[in-house]
């Protein structure tokens, strides 16, 4: 587990394209810091929704390996993101995971700084002391239909065009006016990456997933194929554009400048992602009804949605060490419906609870197997291309061409 990150490179520019990685990239202390500093440092991350910040104040933390950010709505109005490391002596700033805040205040020497990031004051610093220097550093913010996306870097990845190209295709599901309705977390002792190279394949979703496989055609691209049609007459009278969007891997505009929609049937009687096929919550933004589809979104390479007509799941895979990442699920539904009468919580996080059990399962047993000295990284199917974008990205980040 040293290995020195000059040996990663040479095993990354090694790397087989249609084969899995070598074990050092899920075992190495060095290939972590250095997936920190280079892919989510350097990445767009999707944090949460504006409705989780609807006043000036209101704030939450986002964290990642050593990493935090905070996300606040200033006085303004505007969503901002700093980094939560005090300009002073590098203490975090703020402690509390969500709140409301007039200011910062560091809980060391009490610098305190506006909601904008600047330094208000430095206590007893002398004459010569310059406040206006002394700002939080910012994450750069974007704002996609309420969804909030930061990148810590200056030199984030360009994703304003890929995104003009999707703000159409998912704007009949009102993103903006979406509330979260839970969040869960599922601790899985693995790399990041194993998470998820997990999620972008369904080749497992046949042997691993039994509740999922029932309603879901990705598991069967034959199936998928058989019912698309009729969906997408479906999709059409639902207001539905039946385009797909692939501006990723290798037609991404840049590395981690990636967008994917592609909505696909679910199995005839599903109209979502529930129990019995029937619907959960209220039709999502201008829908004129049920098409018994499902899509997949992803906004940068990092964060990705399954967009259902009456639900929307986020889903994230946080890294927290070497072999320790964060699952985080996230379920919303249009915000004028009530728990209770338009929904229950239980319900509308039946699947993805049970599914994302199985997922923390199979990747725990993947990162066991992977760790073994005789692991060898071995052939990729079909139904993992999705796999091999995320490898592409990954060397072009880490600057193998
Ligand atoms: S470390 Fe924050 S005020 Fe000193
Ligand atoms: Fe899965």
């Amino acid at each position: 587990m040293t290995s020195q990150p000059e040996d990663l490179n040479i095993l990354m520019a090694r790397h087989k394209a249609g084969y899995a990685l070598p074990r050092e990239f899920y075992t190495s202390r060095a290939m972590f810091d250095q997936d920190i500093a280079r892919v989510w440092n350097r990445n767009w991350i999707w944090v949460g929704h504006e409705s989780q910040i609807p006043e000036p104040g209101d704030y939450f933390l986002f964290d990642y390996g050593p990493e935090s950010l905070i996300i606040v709505r200033d006085r303004e109005g505007a969503v901002r993101a700093h980094l939560n490391v005090c300009r002073h002596r590098g203490s975090r700033v703020c402690t509390e995971g969500a709140g409301k805040a007039r200011v910062f205040v560091c809980p060391y020497h009490a610098w305190t700084y506006e909601l904008t990031g600047e330094l208000r004051a430095g206590r007893e610093m002398g004459p010569d002391f310059d406040p206006a220097k002394w700002g939080l550093l910012p994450a750069q913010v974007i704002l996609f239909q309420g969804m909030i996306l930061v990148c810590p870097s200056d030199e984030a990845p360009p994703l304003a065009d890929a995104l003009d190209a999707l703000a159409p295709l998912t704007a009949p599901f009102g993103f903006e006016d979406l509330k979260v309705v839970h969040e869960a977390h599922y601790p899985v002792p693995a790399n990041w990456k194993l998470a998820v190279e997990n999620y972008l394949e369904c080749y497992h979703c046949a042997p691993a997933h039994q509740e999922y496989a029932r309603s879901h055609t990705l598991k069967s691209p034959q199936q998928m194929a058989a019912l698309l049609p009729a969906m997408q007459e479906r999709s059409v009278a639902a207001g539905l554009p039946t385009t797909e969007l692939n501006m990723s891997g290798a037609d991404a505009i840049a590395p981690g400048a990636d967008v994917y929609y592609r909505r696909y049937p679910l199995f005839d009687g599903y109209q979502t992602g529930s129990r019995s096929g029937v619907p959960m919550a209220p039709l999502l933004g201008s829908l004129q009804d049920f098409d018994g589809g499902a899509t997949d979104v992803s906004l940068g390479i990092l964060n990705y949605f399954l967009v259902y007509s009456d639900h929307l799941v986020g889903y994230r895979f946080v890294p927290r060490d070497v072999q320790e990442t964060d699952i985080q699920v996230v379920w919303m539904v249009r915000k004028d419906a009530e728990e209770g009468r338009d929904y229950t919580a239980d319900e509308l996080t039946w699947l993805w609870h049970v599914t994302s059990q199985d997922d923390e399962r199979i990747i725990r047993h993947n990162q066991a197997g992977v760790n073994s000295n005789f692991f060898q990284p071995g052939p990729l199917a079909e139904m993992e291309w999705a796999i091999n974008d995320f490898y592409e990205f990954y060397k072009k980040m880490n600057g193998v061409p």
